[in-house]
């Protein structure tokens, strides 16, 4: 996995704050979570911790955060200096992730397509399965594996655009460009089909997965039109998934 997170962990910080983190991606991951009240939550690969405090302050009884990112941890640790959440954050890779069977609910925003391979994939999907109760929920958001990104047309709209170069292969890389304020800023995604997904999650013992469409907070058209957000809703770049252990 090439994107190291150290450099640019301010930078992603800010993307986060683009209008369709907050009125699509945000809004449907937080929909997928439900409600967290007495929960014990997993956010991996939590980066700067932005879905590990909503989880909190929607209510869940414990948050653990983890990720492979020194910079996006000392980020996580600095807001939990002044938010005083009593959110755990640790340095981590969520191929490693010890047995426990402790969480009710693992989020994971933009891990499973750092996975180059299906082996990686499948660890990733290992550890995360290892940490849930029977029963628990993961849900998670990534590039969409059933999203033809050589053919992608322009999200600079939104904020961001994407590249894909070379054979749509699996493994073939995915450029995410964001445009801040103060200029632009790439990561590096991987793609890996659905059916490697699918194959996947159910080797790790999930027993249910669930495929869903990206949903639009009303709260989105207050300064934009339905016109705006059509582009992105109707043939969506992101795709969020729900297994069941
Ligand atoms: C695009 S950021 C998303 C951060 C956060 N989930 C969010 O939505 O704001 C992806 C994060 O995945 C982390 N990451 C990548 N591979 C990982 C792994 N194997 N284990 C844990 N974290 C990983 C990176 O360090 C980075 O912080």
């Amino acid at each position: 996995m090439t994107t190291d997170y150290d450099p640019i962990a301010e930078q992603y910080q800010r993307s986060k704050q683009q209008p369709w983190r907050t009125f699509v991606e945000c809004f449907t991951l937080m929909k997928l979570a439900g409600d967290p009240r007495d929960m014990a939550v997993l956010d991996v690969a939590c980066g700067e911790g932005f879905y590990t405090r909503m989880i909190r302050e929607r209510g869940a009884a414990c948050v653990t955060g983890v990720d492979l990112s020194q910079g996006m941890i000392d980020l996580a640790n600095k807001q939990e200096a002044i938010h005083q959440q009593g959110v755990e954050y640790i340095v981590g890779d969520a191929r490693e992730l010890p047995t426990t069977d402790q969480y009710d609910l693992a989020i994971a925003a933009y891990l499973l397509n750092y996975a180059r391979t299906r082996d990686e994939l499948q660890a990733m999907c290992d550890g995360i399965a290892r940490t849930l109760k029977p029963g628990g929920r993961f849900v998670t958001v990534n590039s969409s594996p059933a999203y033809h990104f050589p053919s992608a047309p322009s999200f600079r709209q939104y904020g961001f655009e994407t590249t894909a170069v070379g054979d749509w292969q699996e493994g073939t890389p995915i450029t995410w460009t964001f445009h801040l304020e103060d200029g632009p800023f790439d990561i590096e995604n991987y793609y890996l089909s659905v059916e490697t997904h699918e194959a996947a999650f159910r080797e790790a013992g999930f027993r249910e997965v669930h495929w869903h469409a990206p949903k639009l907070s009303p709260d989105g058209l207050k300064d934009n039109t339905v016109d705006f957000w059509s582009p992105l809703m109707e043939n969506s770049p992101v795709a969020f998934i729900e297994c069941v252990k």
